[in-house]
């Protein structure tokens, strides 16, 4: 069965504020759009129309689509049905239409799957939620128990229908051949003379279509975002979602409403991660690891055992086991931390590898710079990497010993087993276990009394 994914995403989303189109507002770490395109990925064989209009090229452009996607423009926003209209022809002959709205994101490719079979016999299935106020929405108008009369809007609906709870998602599955035949009946009588594609459900029936609901329990999935207040409603029932199961998966959460996941993330299990972190993009953290309040980790893999201080920042650089990093420590750039090895407070490494058991506990940067097993960086070091023009490397190799606020001016190479004095400034060289001290040398002077 070939199913064909319409995306209604051509509004401007005036109730939002701002002048972005609002189907890119962000939620969790992406575009709302890319949530459902990502979505669509699961169904092999699909195919995907998303109808765009305000700012069409702005959408496009920020929309990453790794299979093909079927652009299809809606000049004049006159509503939904108008919308779904644009897409007909597109539609292949045979399949299932489901339609889906750019500002209802999180819908799950489980529910997908349960609505496209139940429209499989010639039915318009709806998936609807029962919402405790649920003004803004269509009410789901019942003939029966297990019968749709029609959906009315908001805008048109009367005192009583409002008391309705249970809503329409906007997501529905339909034959496509069906919903070819009814979308040009649509007519735009009503409050807002807008085309509404929740008139198909009265046509469906008046063609003897029959109309199933499949109603959500939890309706997180489902939830639409048409002011800020909605969309952070939405954000917030997502990030919960993500910390029950990362809680269910065996990792410790200490709080579910403070932890916000942007992206890919899996933990593994006997983690602890502690209030206010925030992981963005693809993070890979492993088994036993601890993560201290207000971390950023972004792209990185940090391995099992690893002991992550308070307010660390780590971005695009993979931390081997058992290491411990931070408070306020910033790691960055590709940089590799190799086991067992410690950047403590206030160090900052970019671009940089540091070796098993190598230590820089306080007050470091470390830029371009390759460090050997167990070298120790004392506190205040600054690589000084770049000349004003370009990057250069600084290696210490094996059991190197840097003294204390030591300057090392790069490109420039401490051999196995040496040496700096406190307070250096290194412009050349250091050879095997040698002691470079470049520094001015202490005069005491005698004072005269007054
Ligand atoms: C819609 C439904 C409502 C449902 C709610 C669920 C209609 C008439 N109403 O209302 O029953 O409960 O969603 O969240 O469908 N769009 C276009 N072109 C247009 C108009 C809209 O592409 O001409 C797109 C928008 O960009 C948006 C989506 O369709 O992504 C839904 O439009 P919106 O105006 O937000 O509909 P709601 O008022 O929320
Ligand atoms: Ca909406």
């Amino acid at each position: 069965m070939n199913i064909d994914f319409v995306i209604l995403a051509a509004g401007k989303g005036t109730r939002m504020g701002g002048d972005s189109p609002k189907v890119l507002a962000n939620l969790a770490g992406q575009p709302m759009l890319q949530n459902l395109i990502n979505t669509t990925n699961n169904f092999k064989q699909s195919k995907r129309i998303v109808v765009v209009g305000y700012k069409a090229n702005e959408v496009k452009k920020q929309i990453k689509t790794t299979r093909k996607t079927d652009w299809v423009k809606q000049n004049k926003q006159l509503g939904t049905g108008h919308a779904v209209k644009q897409a007909l022809s597109s539609l292949r002959k045979g399949s299932v239409s489901v339609i889906l709205y750019g500002d209802v994101p999180l819908v799950s490719p489980a529910t997908l799957k349960k609505l496209i079979s139940s429209a499989k016999n010639n039915s318009l299935a709806l998936l609807t939620f029962n919402k405790d106020n649920p003004s803004g929405y269509g009410r789901i108008i019942r003939k029966g128990r297990n019968a749709i009369d029609q959906i009315v809007e908001e805008k048109d609906a009367s005192a009583s229908q409002k008391k309705i709870p249970e809503v329409n998602s906007g997501i529905m599955a339909i034959k496509s051949n069906s919903l070819s035949r009814l979308i040009p009946l649509v007519k735009n009588k009503n409050a807002a003379k807008e085309f509404y594609l929740t008139d198909i459900v009265e046509l469906a029936n008046k063609n003897k279509i029959s109309v199933k609901a499949l109603l959500l329990k939890d309706n997180t999935e489902v939830l639409g975002a048409n002011n800020l207040q909605e969309l952070h409603d939405l954000e917030r029932a997502y990030q919960k979602r993500v910390a029950e199961s990362l809680i269910s998966s065996g990792v410790r959460v200490a709080d579910s409403s403070r932890i916000d996941v942007r992206g890919d993330i899996e933990v593994g299990r006997g983690s602890f991660i502690d209030v206010n972190s925030v992981f963005d993009g693809n993070n890979t953290i492993e088994r036993g690891v601890s993560i201290g309040p207000g971390c950023f980790i972004s792209n990185s893999i940090i391995k099992s055992g690893v002991i992550i201080h308070a307010n660390t920042v780590i971005e695009d650089s993979i931390v081997g086991s058992d290491c411990e990093i931070g408070p306020f420590a910033r790691i960055r750039g590709g940089t590799e931390m190799l086991s067992g090895s410690e950047l403590g407070n206030f160090v900052e490494a970019n671009r940089s590898k540091i070796g098993k058991s190598s230590k820089a506990k306080h007050l470091t940067y470390l830029g371009d710079t390759i460090l050997g097993t167990k070298v120790n960086v004392g506190a205040g070091t600054i690589t000084c990497n770049y000349d004003g023009k370009k990057k250069h490397k600084t290696v210490a190799e094996d059991n190197v010993f840097i003294g204390s606020n030591s300057s090392l001016v790069a490109p420039v190479k401490l051999r196995e087993g040496s040496y700096t004095g406190a307070g250096s400034v290194i412009t050349k060289n250091v050879g095997k276990g040698e002691l470079a001290v470049g520094r001015g040398k202490q005069v005491n002077l005698k004072r005269k009394k007054k």
